[in-house]
């Protein structure tokens, strides 16, 4: 008997900061509207997609599945809707799952065993499967088959079953903690950088077209601009400014409703919130501005260390306010005045003389 489809999609913890990089509150179901479908509509990653191009119309043409794809980079960037993407272009069905959702090998085997030719399985967070999972990831991967164990002590035996030719997706945050062998059977591995702010102008555009909102073009700049460089944050940043114009205004979002909104929403210039702004003035005034251990830092503000890794320090880096160095964490010139600190200072400048 076939074993029901176990896999089910998890999505990273949710947080509810206005500009979290993972989904959060009705994000996953707009997402869904928003999500470009072909390769052609989608914004960004210029470099990436050109590369998806060619290796998928090769593939085509050799009516052959296309090679193991691994997407890593920051949440929020579209790894997920690349991999929809890829299945679409490709014309093969795809099977989500993700890391912590496969429990067991079984889990696994009985995914595996399900797929059909040509078939795409996307595997998100895949640096989280558990290393017995792992394992039967690699003759899955290299060589289309699985070992699988019937029966248990001295009379087990082991059947290599054969599997259709498939195309494993696997996305991550983390490529750093992927194992080697793992990263090995990948084919093809892209990685996906920060949106620059005209190509983000250009998906809060195409959003606000979709979700029928009226924004002029120095709106969607200014949305775009603070929104951590994440076709997610920029987003969900339109949806609240929608909801101020809304209530403020007859609906339209310019220039001035969206820099009203985003203050009241405190999403600075730099598309920096209050725990960005937290980890910063924590380094500058408790460790003089660094180097400080993350597991430090993380003690300091009260945030998981793995959350600090993933979702702030990445583009706090990107921006240049945050260096890592072997010693530790390190606030930047930069940082300091955008911060109102004179550098070397533990105290803003403003508070020295009150
Ligand atoms: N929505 C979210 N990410 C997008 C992208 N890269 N291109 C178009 N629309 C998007």
């Amino acid at each position: 008997m076939q074993r029901p489809w176990r896999g089910k999609l998890t999505l990273p913890m949710a947080d509810d900061r206005i500009l979290s990089a993972v989904p959060v509150e009705d994000d996953a179901t707009v997402e869904l509207s928003l999500r470009p479908r072909r390769l052609r509509e989608y914004i960004g990653q210029q470099k990436v997609k050109a590369n998806l191009d060619i290796s998928i119309a090769a593939a085509r043409k050799r009516h052959e599945p296309l090679d193991h794809v691994l997407l890593f980079g920051p949440p929020g960037l579209g790894k997920t809707t690349l991999a929809n993407i890829i299945a679409n272009e490709m014309d093969a069905a795809v099977r989500s799952t993700s890391g912590p959702a496969l429990e067991k090998a079984g889990d696994l085997v009985a995914t595996l065993t399900n797929l059909e030719k040509g078939d795409t399985l996307f595997i998100d967070e895949i640096h989280r499967l558990p290393a017995p999972v792992e394992e039967v990831l690699y003759s899955a991967m290299e060589d289309f088959y699985i070992d699988v164990v019937i029966g248990q002590g001295p009379a087990a035996r082991t059947l290599k079953m054969e599997l259709p030719h498939f195309t494993l997706i696997g996305a991550t945050t983390r490529a750093g903690l992927l194992s080697a062998p793992l990263r090995a059977r990948f084919g093809i591995v892209h990685r996906l950088d920060f949106y620059d702010v005209e190509s983000l102008e250009i998906i809060v555009r195409r959003s606000s077209q979709i979700l029928n909102i009226e924004v002029t073009a120095d709106g969607s700049h200014e949305i775009a601009r603070r929104s951590r460089g994440t076709p997610r944050i920029a987003n969900r940043l339109l949806r609240r400014v929608r909801d101020f114009a809304e209530v403020k205004r007859e609906g339209k979002i310019d220039v001035g409703i969206a820099r009203e909104a985003l203050e009241m929403l405190e999403v600075d210039e730099f598309g920096l919130d209050e725990i960005d702004r937290k980890l910063l003035t924590t380094i500058i005034e408790r460790f003089s501005g660094g180097p400080v251990g993350v597991g430090a830092l993380s003690s300091s503000i009260a945030e998981d260390r793995g959350t600090i890794e993933d979702l702030y320090e990445p583009y706090l880096i990107q921006i240049g306010f945050l260096q890592r160095t072997p010693r530790g964490r390190v606030a930047s010139k930069l940082a300091y005045d955008h911060l109102g600190y004179a550098m070397g200072a533990t105290r803003k400048q403003a508070d020295l003389f009150s």
